[in-house]
């Protein structure tokens, strides 16, 4: 079968679409037709040597696929069932969903509700997953009615359909970007109003800051989700799933302490199966309020996934990248 892989076992990294076998799973494993993947932030990190997130040498790339099972080992799916695969060791540590099939542990795969096509779940995709992932604990959390919530790394996966979602359930979500040409797209999006990525805290020569935020959705990490920290309201919260700008935190205690603010850290990789499932089943039931094809920066083949992921990896990108696999 077609598929892009990615490799460095000859010392040097080589990434290209090549006519690979399918690797076969274990006896547990879901098989998969795929439909469509999609482009994630992750996998321009997969796609680099040396790699902090790639655990082998050699590889198909792609942390996200969509499709139709076509061999279920038990009787949690059924041949024809329309499935999203998120999660695990796909395209980490074993083959991933920019291929024509994959095998994957049945504990990664969730069914689409029917408000969602497989284009539609690529199109959400593991940012969008976790948008809503992140929108959901914020109101575990207890976010206010109507409050005022800081969205960072506003044009990406993530960020963008971060917007939608919290406009859509009654929120007011405000854009941060380094990407202010991009403002108009962002209203669109459904953020009130957009921010430069440096007005994010005031302050700065305080251990607390200014008493700005509802609630927050940081992609960014680093300096920008310190700032965070120190300038929610008090009891309010910030649902961290990301280190685009840095891995590192450098903050005090006292936001935490003194306003009893909340670091809610979100992950996709290994969230359980009810989790995933009160995930997808919250995206499709406001799927009819959205018109996914508008967080489309592209829709490419696996021809075009080299210059997507260095168009990722250099920020070049707005939304989703959607690979269409099926003819
Ligand atoms: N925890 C999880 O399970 C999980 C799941 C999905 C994603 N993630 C992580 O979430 C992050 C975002 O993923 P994504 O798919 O949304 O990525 P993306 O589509 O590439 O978007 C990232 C956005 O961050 C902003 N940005 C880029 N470089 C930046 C920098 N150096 N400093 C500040 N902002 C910068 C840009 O937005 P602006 O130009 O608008 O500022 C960019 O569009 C990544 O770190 C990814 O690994 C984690």
């Amino acid at each position: 079968m077609q598929a892009f892989v990615i490799s460095d076992a000859s010392g040097e990294l080589t990434l290209g679409v090549r006519d690979a076998p399918l690797a076969p799973g274990d006896e547990s494993d879901v098989l998969v037709d795929v439909e469509y993947s999609s482009v994630n932030f992750k996998d321009a990190m997969v796609a680099s040597s040396p790699s902090r997130v790639r655990r082998v040498e050699t590889l198909i790339g792609g942390v996200d696929a969509a499709g139709i099972v076509t061999s279920s080992p038990d009787d949690t799916f059924r041949d024809g069932d329309r499935v999203v695969v998120v999660g695990g060791a796909l395209g980490v540590a074993r083959d991933g969903g920019f291929a024509e099939q994959l095998y994957t542990p049945s504990r990664y795969v969730t069914a689409l509700p029917t408000s969602l096509s497989t284009r539609d779940a690529m199109i959400i995709g593991t940012a969008g997953y976790t948008a809503m992932a992140s929108v959901l604990a914020l109101e575990h959390h207890g976010l206010r009615a109507g409050g005022e919530v800081l969205v960072t790394g506003a044009t990406g996966g993530v960020g963008s359909q971060a917007l939608t979602y919290l406009a859509l359930k009654g929120y007011r979500p405000v854009a941060s970007t380094g990407s202010s040409d991009e403002t108009g797209w962002l209203i669109e999006r459904g953020a009130t109003r957009v921010i430069g990525r440096d007005e994010v805290g005031d302050k700065p020569e305080r251990v607390l800051g200014s008493e700005l935020w509802d609630g927050a959705i940081d992609c960014v990490g680093g300096a920008t989700l310190a700032s965070i920290v120190r300038s929610l309201r008090y009891g309010c919260a910030v649902a961290a799933s990301g280190l685009v700008a840095s891995p590192e935190l450098s903050t005090t205690v006292y936001p935490f302490i003194t306003r009893s603010v909340a670091l809610l850290g979100i992950d996709a990789v290994e969230a359980t199966t009810s989790t995933r499932e009160s995930v997808w089943q919250a995206l499709g039931e406001i799927a009819y309020l959205v018109d996914f094809s508008t967080f489309v920066d592209r829709e490419i083949s696996l021809d075009g996934l080299e210059g997507a992921i260095d168009d990722i990896r250099a920020g070049n990108t707005r939304g989703r990248i959607l690979v269409r696999l099926a003819q």
